[in-house]
């Protein structure tokens, strides 16, 4: 597996941090950790630091389309809000898809 390239992501990071900083700092501590404990093999498949760092970081970047007033929200969420929160992984999962997309037509372009 090539490494990811983390500078592809940097305007969704930048854009997460402007949304809710704490999340940001949150995700920037787990990829962080995940650097300093996650590369190896798995199954055969080899997870560098680089990988491992920007997968860390990823983990919560759908959090990006929840709103700030349901992700500084204490306690008390609705069920509604409950079920909103609970989409952040897919939310992610289509922004990297979209991020990759970018980085598919920057390398098709050089
Ligand atoms: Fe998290």
């Amino acid at each position: 597996m090539s490494d990811l390239r983390p500078f592809v992501f940097q305007q969704l990071a930048i854009d997460f941090g402007r949304h809710n900083s704490t999340a940001y700092m949150h995700c920037s501590r787990v990829a962080y950790v995940s650097r300093m404990l996650l590369p190896g093999e798995y199954g055969g498949v080899y997870l560098s630091y680089n990988n491992a760092y920007v997968a860390g970081f990823l983990h919560d970047v759908g959090k990006i389309k929840i709103p700030n007033e349901l992700l500084e929200k204490a306690a008390g969420l609705s069920e509604e809000e409950i079920e909103l929160m609970r989409q952040h992984p897919r939310q992610g999962v289509e922004l990297v898809k979209e991020a990759s997309k970018e980085e598919w037509m920057i390398l098709s372009c050089t």
